[in-house]
């Protein structure tokens, strides 16, 4: 159904812009996935929390109001993550909603795969 589809953009370092969209409940993982959006090495463990390479920056209004906040798990492994920022979740673990329609995300320039470390 139309109401449940929620754009997303990627924005690579570049700044080159990656126009996406899911549905109420994917992850952005799922959104990265089912668009086939080339990001090298994205979601390597798909989504298991083991990985950080679906590290992804968002504005700080954006980041507050995203409905859950991250768990230890998550925090553990944005610490392994590059370029880590006060607003940085992992794609995984965000799942959409209809008030994210529109939003846009930041994709670090350097992916950082913590099961090779
Ligand atoms: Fe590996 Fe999110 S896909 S931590």
């Amino acid at each position: 159904r139309q109401q449940d589809v929620v754009n997303v953009t990627f924005v690579r370092a570049n700044g080159e812009k990656i126009k996406s969209s899911g549905k109420v409940g994917d992850s952005l993982l799922d959104v990265v996935v089912n668009n086939n959006v080339d990001l090298d090495g994205f979601g390597a463990c798909e989504g298991t929390l083991t990985c950080s390479t679906c590290h992804l920056i968002f504005k700080e209004a954006d980041y507050e109001k995203l409905p859950e906040k991250p768990g230890d798990e998550e925090l553990d492994m944005l610490d392994l993550a590059y370029e880590l920022t006060d607003t940085s979740r992992l794609g995984c673990q965000i799942t959409l909603t209809k008030d994210m329609d529109g939003l846009e995300v930041q994709v670090p320039a350097t992916i950082n795969d913590a099961r090779a470390a």
